[in-house]
Formats: structure tokens, C-alpha cells, sequence
């Protein structure tokens, strides 16, 4: 195992009926303002009982946070944080919310190019603090200190992380994630299980815990992703969904191991030039990553499909493709179609993504080893 520090300040609230926290989690005299989205919350309730919390509190609001939120979006926010001299930021929604208000907390401090906080990392020395109430639980932004943020203008989706956007708080009621639409349920699962397999499936290093941590988030997904469509008001499908995504990317099992991240930096860019939702992505690219990795990640390939999916017939590279064969088939009971036809994309798709990474010159993995070169043969076995 690896040498680490490890430190995540963030304080959850975890339960039904836990909104109501907000008001002793909000400071007293605080200038607040609620972030969320399109509107699914004040579909589903939560916008009411948000505001019933904040009663006698001084707030104002900010909507229309959309999914893959927008650094031109953002500056709207920041504009009447200054004019109505907000203090406080509550984040309200999903990853896209929560995301875009790490970023808002930080440029809203900030002088000069704000997107230079985004591609230079040029942060401020604090940020705005903010509490979130996550109402889809996918990215783990409400217990992480990640956010992604794309720039409309030149269709550039990037990610940044610094220690000054861990949420103060984050309120986890599994209830507000009732009304999720089926594309948003298998969403969240799909991005759960990549972001543990991001930390999870590159090459042992002795990290028994890790290992037996991620093995086991991978298991509530398998064995709750499903009931959650089939069954839509399950109160401890939906609990132990949303607790295994926050821990998925909360930091706790990357802490001494090799990380990959390719799926994720290839995914990203199939959003950032066609709009496929993240976790659509995700879905295309990872079993072309385990594929064409399958030599360097075969003793992980092996304890995975050993352990989560029950694999033990057959040889080792009979067993390495079986689990990598059940990865695709998992995300495919949930209805997420893991080829690039399935969202009307052929090889100019391809093209124009490797042509972006050999322009950054980035190189991926674990290993370091992917080239733009098997970025395109990884892509070339989705089609
Ligand atoms: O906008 P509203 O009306 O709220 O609707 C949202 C949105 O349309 C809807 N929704 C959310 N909660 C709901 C609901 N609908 C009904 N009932 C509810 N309870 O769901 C749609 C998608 O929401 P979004 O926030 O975009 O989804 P998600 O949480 O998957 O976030 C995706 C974003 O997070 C980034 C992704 O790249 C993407 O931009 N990521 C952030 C990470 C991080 N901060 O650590 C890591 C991830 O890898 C990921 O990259
Ligand atoms: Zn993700």
C-alpha cells in the first residue's frame, strides 16, 4: 500500500426527513442563496421544505443549473452574489448543482479570468461556504471536494479539486430520490460503479480494505440498481443507493492505491462535443478501456469477477473476459446502451475526440501508457 494523508471535514445528515436540519446547519444571520436546477424540485416537494426550513431566514434564489453545468451560467450566479451580498450558498439538486456551486463559491472570491480557475487552478485563498441537500446520487460531489464545469463557448468540460469546496454540510435524504426518472436512476448507478472501478481495477498493491470496500459498493449496486427500477418507492434500495454513491468518490478507497481516470477524461470529452449525460459515457468507454487493458489489469479483472459477480469457471483469460462481459451486461439491464451506435455516433465521433487529446498531448491510465493512438482503439471496439 501507499503512503497517504486523508482528511474529509464534510458532515453528513443521512435519513428521512432530515431537510429540516437546515435550520441550525445554516449560520444564523446568514445572507443565503439557494442554487438549484430546472425545477425537479419543486416538482418532487424538496423546494417546499427547503423553504419551510429557511422560514425567517434571509435567502434568495438562483435557477436553471442545468445538467453539465456552465462556466457562463455560473457568472449569472456570481453577478447577483454581489449584488444582493450573499454570504452563503446552499446547493439544491444533483451533481450539476453541487458542482456548479463549488465553482461559484470559489470564483464568486476570485478577480480576473475566472475560467483560469478551471485550466490553471488559479484559486482564491477562500471560498464562499455552502451546504447541500443532494437530491440524485451519483457523483459523490456532496462528501468530495471535485467539481466539473464546461465553458458552452468552445465545448471544453474540465475538472479541478481543491480542499476549499468541500461542502460544510451535506443533507442525504434517500426519500427526495423517489421521483427520479429511470434515465436518472440508471445514471447514477452506472457513474457509482465507474468511479469505484476508476479506484479499484488497476493492479493490487495490498490494499486489502480498499479492495474489500470498493468490492463491496460495487455489490449494492449490483444488487440494488435494478430493484430501483423495477420498484419505485423502496426506501432501503434508495438509502443504500445513495450512501454506496457518495462513498464511491468521497476519497476513502482511492487512499493508498493506483488510480486510472481514463474512462472518465474520454467520457468527458463524448459529452463535452455530442452531449451524451455522463454516465452514457461512462458506459461506452469503460469495457473498451478493461478490454484493450486487459493484460495490465487482469489480477483486478480476476478478484472482481470473483467476488462480485461470482466468477470462477473457465481459465484465466476465459474468467478476465467474462467479467468484463458482465460489467457491459450489468449496465445494459440498466437500459444504458454501452455502444456508440446506440446514440447515433460512427467513427467521425472517434476522430474528433482522439484528435483532441493528441492536441492537449494527454496521456492516460494508470500506467501512463494511453496514448491518443489507444484512445481510438478503445473507442473503435464501441462502435
Ligand atoms: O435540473 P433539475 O430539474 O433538477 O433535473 C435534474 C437533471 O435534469 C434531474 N434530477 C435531479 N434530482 C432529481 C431529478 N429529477 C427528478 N427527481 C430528482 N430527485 O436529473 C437531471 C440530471 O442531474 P445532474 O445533476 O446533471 O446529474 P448528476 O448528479 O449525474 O451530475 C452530473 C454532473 O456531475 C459531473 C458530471 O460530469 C456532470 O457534469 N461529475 C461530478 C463529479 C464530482 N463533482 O466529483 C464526478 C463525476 O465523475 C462527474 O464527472
Ligand atoms: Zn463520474
Amino acid at each position: 500500500m501507499k503512503n497517504f494523508t486523508y482528511s474529509n471535514p464534510v458532515k453528513i445528515i443521512f435519513g428521512k426527513n432530515t431537510i429540516p436540519a437546515l435550520a441550525v446547519e445554516i449560520p444564523k444571520n446568514a445572507r443565503t442563496l439557494i442554487l438549484y436546477g430546472g425545477g425537479s424540485i419543486k416538482r418532487n416537494g424538496v423546494y417546499d421544505q427547503v423553504i419551510e426550513t429557511l422560514n425567517g431566514k434571509i435567502h434568495f434564489e438562483f435557477s436553471g443549473i442545468g445538467a453539465n453545468p456552465e462556466y457562463e451560467t455560473c457568472l449569472k450566479a456570481i453577478e447577483l452574489i454581489r449584488e444582493k451580498n450573499i454570504d452563503f450558498l446552499l446547493a439544491v439538486g444533483g451533481g450539476s448543482v453541487i458542482d456548479a456551486t463549488k465553482f461559484i463559491a470559489l470564483a464568486s472570491q476570485a478577480e480576473g479570468d475566472l475560467w483560469e480557475i478551471v485550466t490553471k487552478y488559479k484559486y482564491p485563498y477562500k471560498a464562499m461556504p455552502f451546504g447541500t441537500v443532494l437530491t440524485l446520487p451519483a457523483t459523490g460531489s456532496e462528501m468530495n471536494c471535485n467539481a466539473v464545469i464546461t465553458k458552452a463557448e468552445t465545448h471544453d468540460k474540465k475538472s479541478f479539486n481543491t480542499p476549499l469546496v468541500f461542502p460544510r454540510f451535506s443533507i442525504l435524504d434517500p426519500e427526495t430520490t423517489y421521483s427520479l426518472p429511470a434515465r436518472q436512476i440508471a445514471n447514477g448507478v452506472i457513474d457509482t460503479f465507474v468511479h469505484t472501478t476508476e479506484q479499484y481495477l488497476t493492479y493490487p498493491v495490498g490494499g486489502a480494505l480498499q479492495d474489500y470496500f470498493s468490492e463491496a459498493i460495487l455489490k449494492v449496486l449490483v444488487k440494488n440498481g435494478e430493484q430501483a427500477l423495477k420498484v419505485p418507492k423502496n426506501y432501503e434500495v434508495r438509502a443504500n443507493l445513495m450512501w454506496a454513491s457518495t462513498w464511491g468518490l468521497n476519497g476513502w478507497i482511492a487512499q493508498g492505491v493506483p488510480e486510472d481516470w481514463a474512462t472518465h477524461m474520454i467520457g468527458h470529452e463524448l459529452t463535452a462535443f455530442f452531449g451524451l449525460d455522463h454516465a452514457q459515457t461512462l458506459a461506452i468507454v469503460l469495457p473498451g478501456v478493461l478490454d484493450v487493458m486487459h493484460e495490465e489489469k487482469a489480477d483486478k479483472l480476476l478478484q472482481m469477477g470473483e467476488r462480485v459477480f461470482g466468477i470462477s469457471e473457465g481459465n484465466k483469460e476465459e474468467r478476465v473476459f467474462a467479467a468484463i462481459h458482465s460489467v457491459d451486461s450489468f449496465f445494459r439491464g440498466m437500459g444504458v446502451g454501452t455502444h456508440l451506435s446506440n446514440y447515433g455516433l460512427g467513427k467521425e465521433a472517434i476522430d474528433k475526440v482522439v484528435e483532441r487529446f493528441r492536441e492537449r498531448g494527454w496521456i492516460l491510465g494508470e500506467h501512463q501508457n494511453i496514448t491518443p493512438e489507444m484512445v481510438e482503439k478503445i473507442l473503435i471496439k464501441r462502435l
